[in-house]
């Protein structure tokens, strides 16, 4: 019966899990690159990314991340793995040796970082992502740099968001907490009214309770119709309010799934969740 066939097509052994490497048609899964995209594609892709710094070794190696519209997507994996790297990528940090990268259907794999704001693409860096000289109203005045509009409505919605930076406006970003300075640098890159966030480890070195709490603020910026792609080392935690998530290991994809699908793969709790 076609209900039963529906059935088990449906079942456990058939998850969309993608293993990089290994045959699709044994379980149904579909290997890399082989994915057929949505109609227009993904609203954000770095597609078979092959690339490193200067005239050094590929870091990246046909490397794919994407996140569509109304999704927070997850780049996991190990120290080293070349996360960061697919992000400067996307941005336009790096000169990819092969592949692509397109924003709502444009290929923009040319365009410098600065031209990729101007199209619609925020930012968070790992490192070095405020001014810590400059308060907390400062770096966001910095982060609007691009608009020549009044920000005003854009500053008071960041500080909705984020209460805490209201009432630090005046102080040195510098004297924040790592949890708030991570708001100022979130704040800032939505200064540009972004149409897609990147965001390197957001919660890097803070407390379990801050990162549930800048976790909640960013399902709160998806939620206004902002995709986020975002790196993060807190794994379990991250692919819980994923919609997508890759695993990258050295420089490529090696498994990629829904954030369900990644948190329920044995393998991959095996080898990147601690069990
Ligand atoms: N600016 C750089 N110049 C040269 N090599 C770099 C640079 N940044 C990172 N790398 C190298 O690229 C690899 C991947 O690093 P990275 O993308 O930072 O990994 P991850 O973010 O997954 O920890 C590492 O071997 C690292 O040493
Ligand atoms: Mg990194």
């Amino acid at each position: 019966m076609s209900g039963s066939a529906y059935q088990d097509d449906r079942g456990n052994k058939d998850r969309s899990i993608t293993k990089a490497g290994s045959p699709g048609s044994a379980t149904g899964a579909r290997r890399k690159g082989t994915a057929v995209p949505a109609p227009g594609g993904p609203f954000l892709i770095g597609e078979n990314m092959t690339g490193g710094y200067g005239k050094g070794p590929n870091i990246l190696e046909n490397c794919t991340i994407a996140v569509d519209e109304g999704e927070i997507a997850v780049i996991v994996g190990p120290n080293g793995a070349g996360k960061s790297t697919a992000m400067k990528a996307v941005f336009g940090m790096l000169d990819l040796r092969e592949g692509s990268v397109r924003l709502d259907g444009e290929d923009i794999t040319s365009l410098s970082p600065q031209d990729r704001v101007a199209k619609g693409m925020g930012f968070v860096p790992q490192t070095s992502n405020i001014f810590t000289s400059l308060t907390v109203e400062e770096n966001l005045e910095m982060g609007a740099f691009i608009r020549r509009d009044d920000f005003r409505d854009t500053m008071e919605q960041i500080y909705d968001l984020f209460p805490i930076l209201r009432e630090k406006r005046r102080q040195a970003a510098g004297e924040l907490s790592g949890g708030q300075r991570q708001q100022v640098a979130v704040g800032r890159a939505l200064m540009t009214k972004p149409k897609v966030l990147m965001l390197d480890e957001p919660t890097a070195g803070v407390s379990p309770i801050v990162m549930d709490e800048l976790f909640d603020r960013i399902i709160e910026v998806a939620r206004t119709g902002i995709p986020i792609l975002m790196v993060e080392q807190n794994a379990r935690q991250a692919l819980e309010i994923a919609d997508k998530g890759y695993v990258l290991v050295q420089g490529a994809n090696a498994y990629s799934g829904s954030g369900k699908e990644l948190l329920a793969d044995p393998e991959v709790r095996k080898s990147f969740l601690g069990g």
